[in-house]
């Protein structure tokens, strides 16, 4: 049967789809990240009562009705005419939250009107003042954290190459009327500390850590204000030969040691991987290329499909491994 990544091909420009599927360098991470997840063998728990079994968890205090959420992903504009519109309304509709790209297509304010939960992610650009101003705008429109990118001081080079032109709808919201040749919107390599304690100050939102695969990375990301972290290899888009979200996750997991919620992303395709994720230790796992396939294939449709059917799988591999919801699982699952 033809995957769903077989048809977004199909329907996709291939320069879009090449910069969608892209992993950096030699693509090592690329391909390591959903090994990893399968590399981790499952130790079922038995005599257990599973009939009922729910996937419903919270992220930071807001109820989900999955513990997969969308990953923040640049220009949904160019896989749907709707852009981030459609995504959001059919994250919405699975009951699940959209971090929403600074790279986004549309203006946040439209997207807010069409999301249910969403957080804001936020690329610390060279013009400080330009990410400021979005974290503003994205707490007025409602936003519940700010998802602050850590692993980019500056994007790493592609196999794909730069994008050709794009066409109006799919262009930068943010960046708006600016000058894209302007080096001041490239991200700052002296990205830090001080960075995450203005955002969370001026916006006054809980901060998201993105992209650490550390434990005292971790650490370094919630002394600096941080009030959760997400381990990622940015989908394999940055560093390339770095460990693998899933083996990252409980050195992580591990260091923070309750003081914060740790979300994982990475190549999680199925209800076992996110099983895996949770016993890990995780509260959370996001998705990228899938949401982005969908989207490309069927609209918001196919976004709320892509998600139902990753949360039916997670409540599946929960009652098969005998829990009855997220926090009923624990590393007993797993054979590290
Ligand atoms: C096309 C694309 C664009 C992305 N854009 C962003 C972005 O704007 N900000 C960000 O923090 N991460 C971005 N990411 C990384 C994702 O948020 C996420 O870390 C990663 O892709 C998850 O892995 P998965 O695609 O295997 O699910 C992007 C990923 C892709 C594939």
């Amino acid at each position: 049967m033809e995957t769903l990544e077989e048809r977004a091909r199909a329907v996709l420009p291939p320069e879009v789809f090449a910069y969608y599927a892209a992993g950096a360098g030699e693509q090592r991470t690329l391909v390591a990240q959903t090994a990893a997840w399968d590399d981790l063998l499952l130790r079922p728990r038995v005599l257990r009562d599973v009939s009922t079994v729910t996937t419903a968890t919270t992220v930071l205090g807001t109820p989900v009705a999955s513990p997969v959420l969308v990953a923040p992903a640049a220009l949904h504009g160019l896989a749907h005419a709707d852009g981030e519109l459609a995504t959001a309304t059919g994250a919405r509709d699975a009951g699940s939250l959209f971090v929403v790209s600074m790279r986004a297509s549309r203006p946040l304010e439209q997207i807010a009107a069409a999301a249910g939960p969403w957080w804001q992610q936020l690329y610390v650009l060279r013009d400080r003042g330009i990410s400021d101003e979005v974290a503003r705008r994205a707490a007025d429109a409602g936003a519940s954290a700010l998802v602050v990118t850590v692993d980019v001081p500056f994007v790493a080079n592609k196999p794909t190459g730069p994008l050709p032109p794009l066409p109006r709808e799919a262009i930068v919201e943010a960046l708006q009327g600016r000058d894209p040749a302007d080096e001041r919107l490239q991200q700052a390599p002296d990205l830090g500390a001080a960075d995450l304690a203005r955002l969370k100050e001026i916006s006054g939102l809980p901060v998201v850590a993105k992209g650490v695969l550390r434990g005292d990375e971790a650490l370094r990301c919630l002394d600096a204000g941080a009030d959760a972290v997400i381990v990622s290899t940015h989908g394999g888009r940055q560093l390339d030969g770095v460990v693998p979200s899933a083996v990252a996750l409980p050195e992580v997991v591990d260091a923070v040691a309750g003081r914060a919620e740790v979300y994982v992303d990475g190549g999680v395709r199925t209800g076992g991987h996110v099983l895996r994720a949770l016993a890990l230790g995780a509260r959370a796992v996001l998705v990228a290329r899938p949401v982005l396939w969908a989207l490309a294939v069927d609209g918001a449709d196919g976004v709320r499909d892509v998600l139902d059917g990753l949360t039916a799988d997670t409540r599946d591999a929960l009652g098969l491994a005998g829990c009855s919801s997220p926090g009923d699982t624990g590393r007993d699952l797993v054979r590290i």
